[in-house]
């Protein structure tokens, strides 16, 4: 259409911003396996230059839960406060080489896809921030309001950060527990197993890092 006849135009604005109930729910279901979703996790550790990643599972706890510790770069709050943000950056703007990251969803929709709760515990410069996003609060408020915890001394994964780095801790683990729920054995179980396999992928996934620039990761 011609500028000028465009620009005559009378056009009308309405304010269209996503609820954040819908939309906050509706990234659980971007097609991530337990495996490509560790392994977006991962990846953003590896953009942080960690030289160590371990996985941690509590499988067997009432509430089970799976850590994601690394000792790279490490974040300021801002920095955590931006990284938890659904689209935390713009896809074309320039990026570091060993920066695997594009649109600023992965952290979140690859941790949605697997539980309802993720807290993201990080150290830089000595200073220790932490965040939380938890899916039934979101979706009660309906707001885009992230819970920052200054009390995190009982957030599981603490003890795997000493100097600077990141913990990314996965609770509330609806879709992995299998619908074993009530039955402690079976989810166990189902969690063990889920979890074995996953590691089976990650080691090919990241042979490339596992093996070069004396990059140590370790799968526990
Ligand atoms: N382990 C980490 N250590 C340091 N910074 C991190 C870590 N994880 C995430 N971040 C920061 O949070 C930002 C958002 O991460 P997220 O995975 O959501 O998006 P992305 O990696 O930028 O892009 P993509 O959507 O492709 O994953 C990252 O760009 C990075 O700045
Ligand atoms: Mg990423």
């Amino acid at each position: 259409m011609d500028r000028e006849v465009e620009q005559a135009l009378p056009i009308r604005e309405v304010d269209a911003t996503p609820y954040a109930a819908s939309l906050i729910e509706g990234h659980r279901d971007f097609g991530y396996s337990l495996d490509t979703a560790l392994a977006d996790v991962i990846d953003n550790s590896i953009s942080a230059g960690s030289t160590s990643v371990q996985l941690i599972a509590n499988t067997t706890a009432e509430e089970p839960s799976i850590i994601i510790a690394d000792d790279g770069s490490g974040m300021s709050e801002t920095e955590l406060v931006e990284a938890m943000r659904l689209g935390s950056k713009n896809p074309s703007d320039k990026r570091a080489s060993e920066d695997l990251g594009r649109f600023g969803l992965g952290l979140k929709s690859a941790s949605f896809s697997q539980c309802r709760s993720l807290t993201v515990l990080s150290v830089k410069d000595s200073k220790t921030s932490c965040a939380r996003w938890d899916l039934d609060r979101v979706s009660k408020r309906n707001d885009w309001s992230l819970e920052l915890l200054d009390d995190h001394s009982s957030v599981p994964g603490l003890e795997f950060l000493s100097a600077d780095g990141t913990v990314v801790v996965w609770e509330k683990l609806d879709r992995l527990v299998g619908g074993y729920g009530d039955d402690r054995a079976k989810r166990v179980g189902h969690l063990n197993e889920a979890l074995g396999l996953a590691e089976r992928h990650l080691r090919l996934v990241f042979h490339r890092f596992l093996e070069g620039k004396n990059q140590r990761y370790a799968f526990h």
